[in-house]
């Protein structure tokens, strides 16, 4: 089977099986002390001292070998011969995959720093960020009462409904700690934005369940946050998921059977910006291989689904779902 890996910390390639047997032959020599690698050679003669080496002692050097072998000097399958070529070490770049959450900057649509302080309260414009992936969006919410006064978020327990695991939502943040962040995709069946999104609090009434689209919040969800006392509610139009921001995007309708994970803030109340430091929660997608997800947020982490790394800086991008 071909197996996947990182090249130049992005871009995915395929190893082959002719690779592998390949690379393994290639480790065998330099392990060998008759064909022994030389590094001083190596570090400075560069790769035409690999390429030589290479074509003397396993053979097949043609240009698609040459490629392959200045990919994997950049890229994971190198760490191999690496650990048995120190002088490896000094010339290839660190592979980056993703290991753990990044503490992550996030950064306004103009690529400044956003502040906390100025974030807009109940904002019906969909402000989604990547993290910790590029391809994993998620809300950036300054929660407010009736009036557009900001509320306090306090750390709450959240159920998954599907398997009934709980875990521990760790509450809001800012100079209110009205501040969350939610993944923007929908837990029933991915949906994104604009399909999903926040409903403020002057759409989550029965007069505007028979609105023009793109609001199509329906009875039970207007009926739901009436019952959770919540004066707005994130809702997924595709089919009618409502999620509660106030209580860790717990479930308040179905079909999903999964709250949205939540992408855990730190406020610098010194620069008064805002980072994603990590994630809890189900896994954002894919669920495990029975539909049951593992609860391990580290799921998260999977690039070959979502992408690279954000690094320590994600952007805003902004889209008003109402505007039509
Ligand atoms: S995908 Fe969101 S409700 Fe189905």
């Amino acid at each position: 089977m071909p197996l996947r890996f990182r090249l130049n910390g992005r871009d995915k390639q395929i190893l082959e099986s002719t690779d592998l047997a390949f690379l393994y032959k290639l480790v065998r020599v330099m392990k060998n002390p008759k064909t022994k690698f030389n590094e001083v050679d190596f570090v400075t003669k560069g790769e035409d001292y690999l390429f030589n080496y290479v074509n003397n002692n396993v053979g097949g050097v043609d240009e698609g070998r040459r490629n392959f072998l200045k990919g994997i000097l950049i890229g994971v399958a190198v760490t191999t011969v690496a650990g048995i070529v120190p002088g490896l070490r000094v010339l290839i770049p660190p592979v980056q995959s993703v290991s753990g959450f990044p503490k992550t900057l996030i950064l306004d649509s103009s690529g400044n720093p956003i502040k906390a302080s100025t974030l807009p309260v109940n904002s019906p414009i969909i402000m989604v960020f990547p993290y910790p992936l590029q391809n994993e969006i998620n809300f950036l919410l300054n929660l407010g009462d009736e009036n557009g006064n900001p509320v306090e978020v306090p750390p709450t327990t959240v159920v998954v409904p599907q398997t009934g695991d709980k875990y521990q939502f760790p509450g809001g943040v800012g100079p209110n700690k009205s501040i969350v962040a939610y993944s923007a995709i929908c837990q029933h069946l991915g949906c994104t934005p604009p399909y999903i999104h926040f409903y403020p609090p002057k759409y989550v009434n029965i007069s505007q369940v028979t609105a023009p689209e793109p609001n199509k919040l329906t009875v039970q969800a207007v009926q739901a946050a009436k019952s959770a006392k919540v004066p707005a509610i994130i809702h997924c139009d595709c089919h009618g998921s409502t999620y509660d921001p106030y209580h860790g995007a717990a479930v308040l309708t179905g079909p999903t059977v999964r709250p949205l994970p939540t992408i855990v803030l730190e406020w610098d109340s010194s620069t008064d910006y805002l980072y994603a430091i990590g994630a809890v929660g189900v896994p954002t997608y894919p669920m495990s291989s029975n539909g049951v997800p593992s609860n391990d947020p580290s799921a998260d982490l999977d690039e070959s689904q979502f992408g690279a790394s954000v690094g320590d800086k994600t952007e805003i991008s902004e889209t008003n779902p109402f505007s039509s």
